[in-house]
This record gives structure tokens, C-alpha cells and sequence, in this order.
């Protein structure tokens, strides 16, 4: 019987590791520069929670999500995303009753069942950011700060904000109202699933990612014309930070986003020569999600992040991590009573915080050494009969050859600091 991965789903391989964890590190010192704090929230939550969440008819409910009821024949789903998740949080502990704005991170991996390409896979993992309990859109610009602030803690360059405003429940319907009168005379150039986006969900008619869909959308009104006064100013002022940090950015109004909960604020990441799958992160305003799940009426604002496409981009852009550290010594034996010495040896330099590595598999000294160049350590060690005879042990310098015999308990004190771990 021979198994094979879910299609979509992958192995991050040692020689992978490195990436994960420089971005997930430089996350971490990110988030923690901004003041954010680690929340972690559970892999898989009560379907309803999505579908009010991120809404009933958006591509991740209808065709996205992995649900399945559990044994007391609840409806569960693993989280396509963690905005909900954070936002059920919020509500069910209580955290408004926090000092406000409460700002949030997290690490982890989501679910959705999409067509896999590069950059796109059916468990993807995310970085995703969360600001709860403020309106200022100077807190729009930090949530987008951050964003900014990891990709150039991992070195990518190259990139450019997409922003746009999706209005709020005061203004936005009328903008809808608008754009399906003059949609009414395009229904002929769009296709199936846009004719159906403009029964369901119009405003998506406005990113189809179909060419002819697309040259349509550019002439649909536009829905700046439509802000209210509140969502026009904050979108000036945000805009206005932009310019002050002199981030490039693009206004973007046919980015109206795949998930329902925005309001105001929308925002994505883009990044050159990944391919389609060109956005390295989404997020946006969520002003009405917590009182829709439960909370009371709270604003709030976040992002996520493929770290997937992080680092693609990485790989794109020639950007390496740092080598994960790999022990600073290696020990080296001949014969059985050095090997009971090497064995205890090993162990008393881990417990002293000098990272040791062995092969225990009784192979010739050649075997051995090259193992220890293979790991780049900083000294091998050796022990045969005659230094077990005579209570020493052969420490090889590999940077430059050198070998020295030093008694038993001086060898801890001479490899000390000599390596990467
Ligand atoms: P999203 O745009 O659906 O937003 O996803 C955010 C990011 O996750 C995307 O830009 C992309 O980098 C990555 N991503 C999404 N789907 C996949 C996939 N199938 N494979 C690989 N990477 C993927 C959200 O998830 C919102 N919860 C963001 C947010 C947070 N809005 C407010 N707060």
C-alpha cells in the first residue's frame, strides 16, 4: 500500500526549514516591535461561524470550505482563515473588556479547497494580523505597516500596496444600487459566474479575474464617487499617511476583496513575478464582523499572509535565510569502551548547552569525520583506545586541522563558544 500526500497539501522538508523559520521569526520580532500579542485559536471552529463570518455566498463558503459533522454529529470546519476565529475569540472571552485597541497575531496554518498552482495550495499557512476596538485610521496604516515591515525584515523588495475603500452599510448599498443599473447593459459581455455575482454579490463583479470580465469592470462606476462623508475621510486621511511614509501604492478600485465582512479599508500586497498568484497578502476593515458573531459592535482591522508566497517571493528575488544552526561539535569514537566514553561524553556537552552530534553506528573514522564535515562543525572530538587509556581526548579544530590531546575535563572549556549552536 503506498500513500501519497492530499493533492494541494505538501511536506516542508529539512533543507526547507530554513525559510520557515526566518519568516515566522521575523514575524514574531515584528509583531512584538508594534506592541502586537500571540493569540492562538483553534484549527477547526462551528461551521455557522464562517458562513455568517465570511458570508454566505463568497467562493471560500460556497465551494472552499472542509466541513464535515463529528461524532455528536456537529457541523465543524477547519478554519479557511482567522479573522472569525479571532473575532469568536474576542466575543466569547470577553477581551473587549481589555485595554483597547487590543492588537493581535498569529501563526498557523488554513484550509480551503481550491485548484492548486504554485503559490496555492488546500492547507496554506498564514500570518495574520489583528487590530480590534479602534476607528483611527492611523491604525489602518500600522496594520499595513506591519505588512510592510515584515517583507523587509526578510529582504523582499519590489513591492506596491493595492488600497481601496469598500464603504460601509450607510453608503455602500447605494453604490451596489448603482452599479447594478449599469450593469444592466453588460450582462451580455460577462460571463456565467459574473451573471451570477450580479444576482448574489455585485460587487464582486468588479474583480473577475476573465480579460473580457475585466475590461468591462474598468468602465463600471467607480466607488469612490459613492463614499459617504465618514468613509471619504477616512480614506483621504490613510491615504495621506501613505504619502507621508512615501509608500508606494496604487488606488485600486476594482479590489473589493473575497471575503464580506470589509468595510471601508481594503488592502493587498502585491508582488512582482509571482505569477498569478500575485498577492503576497489581503486584508482590510471588518467594522461590523464582532457584532455579527456574537461581540459587541466593535471596529477592527487586519491582514494575513501566505507564507507560501512570502517565500516564493523570497526564492524569486534570490533572498536567502539564515542556515539553521547545527551543532558545534561532533564526536568521533574507535572501539567499544570509547564508545561508552563518547556516549557520555555527547551527553555532558548537550546538557552544557554545547550543541554535540555522534553517528553511533560503529563506523570507521573516515565515515565519521566526513559526517562531521557534512554538518560543518566547529571541532570533532575523537576518542579512541588510547586516549580512554589516558583520560583524553583528540579535539580537531576543523577550521584549520589542528589537533590537540587535552585531559577529559578541560575539553567542555575549549569548545565552548566554538559554534553555531
Ligand atoms: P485572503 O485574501 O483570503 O484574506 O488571504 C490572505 C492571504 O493568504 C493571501 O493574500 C495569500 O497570501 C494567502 N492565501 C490565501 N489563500 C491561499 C491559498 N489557497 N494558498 C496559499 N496562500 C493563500 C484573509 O484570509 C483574511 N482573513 C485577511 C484578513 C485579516 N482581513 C482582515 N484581517
Amino acid at each position: 500500500m503506498k500513500f501519497q500526500a492530499p493533492r494541494g497539501t505538501y511536506d516542508i522538508l529539512p533543507e526547507d526549514q530554513a525559510y520557515w523559520r526566518f519568516v515566522t521569526e521575523m514575524t514574531r520580532q515584528v509583531c512584538e516591535l508594534y506592541g502586537y500579542e500571540r493569540i492562538d485559536v483553534p484549527v477547526f471552529e462551528q461551521t455557522g461561524l464562517f458562513e455568517r463570518g465570511v458570508g454566505e455566498t463568497t467562493d471560500i463558503v460556497e465551494k472552499e470550505m472542509y466541513t464535515f459533522r463529528d461524532r455528536s454529529d456537529e457541523r465543524m470546519t477547519l478554519r479557511p482563515e482567522f479573522t472569525a476565529g479571532i473575532c469568536r475569540a474576542y466575543a466569547e472571552r470577553k477581551l473587549h473588556g481589555r485595554p483597547q485597541p487590543l492588537r493581535l497575531y498569529t501563526i498557523g496554518p488554513a484550509f480551503r479547497y481550491e485548484r492548486p498552482q504554485a503559490g496555492r495550495y488546500r492547507q496554506f499557512y498564514q500570518v495574520d494580523v489583528e487590530v480590534l476596538g479602534s476607528q483611527d485610521p492611523a491604525i489602518d496604516l500600522e496594520v499595513m505597516q506591519v505588512a510592510w515591515q515584515i517583507y523587509e525584515a526578510v529582504g523582499i523588495k519590489g513591492l506596491s500596496f493595492q488600497v481601496n475603500s469598500t464603504g460601509c452599510p450607510a453608503c455602500r448599498p447605494g453604490y451596489i444600487a448603482t452599479l447594478k443599473a449599469w450593469y444592466e447593459q453588460h450582462l451580455d459581455g460577462i460571463c456565467d459566474d459574473c451573471r451570477r455575482r450580479y444576482g448574489e454579490n455585485p460587487l464582486r463583479l468588479l474583480d473577475c479575474k476573465r480579460e473580457s470580465c475585466g475590461k468591462i469592470a474598468e468602465g463600471a462606476p467607480r466607488i469612490a464617487k459613492s463614499l459617504c462623508g465618514a468613509c471619504n475621510d477616512h480614506f483621504v486621511q490613510l491615504r495621506s499617511y501613505l504619502d507621508a511614509l512615501g509608500r508606494p501604492y496604487e488606488v485600486n478600485h476594482r479590489m473589493v476583496r473575497g471575503l464580506d465582512y470589509y468595510t471601508k479599508t481594503v488592502f493587498e500586497v502585491w508582488a512582482e513575478g509571482i505569477g498569478a498568484q500575485n498577492a503576497v497578502c489581503g486584508g482590510g476593515r471588518y467594522d461590523g464582523l464582532i457584532g455579527m458573531v456574537g461581540g459587541p459592535e466593535t471596529p477592527a482591522i487586519g491582514f494575513a499572509s501566505g507564507i507560501e508566497r512570502i517565500i516564493l517571493t523570497m526564492k524569486q528575488e534570490g533572498i536567502e535565510p539564515p542556515e539553521v544552526p547545527k551543532p558545534a561539535v561532533f564526536v568521533a569514537y574507535l572501539g567499544a569502551e570509547a564508545k561508552d566514553a563518547a556516549v557520555v561524553l555527547a551527553q555532558e556537552l548537550r546538557s552544557a548547552g554545547v550543541g554535540a552530534a555522534a553517528l553511533w553506528e560503529d563506523r570507521s573514522l573516515k565515515a565519521q569525520m566526513k559526517q562531521a564535515d557534512r554538518i560543518g562543525a566547529a571541532y570533532t572530538l575523537i576518542i579512541g583506545e588510547e586516549e580512554v587509556k589516558n583520560g583524553v581526548v583528540m579535539v580537531r579544530r576543523m577550521a584549520d586541522s589542528t589537533q590537540t590531546a587535552l585531559p577529559r575535563w578541560e575539553v567542555l572549556d575549549a569548545v565552548k563558544g566554538g559554534g553555531t549552536a
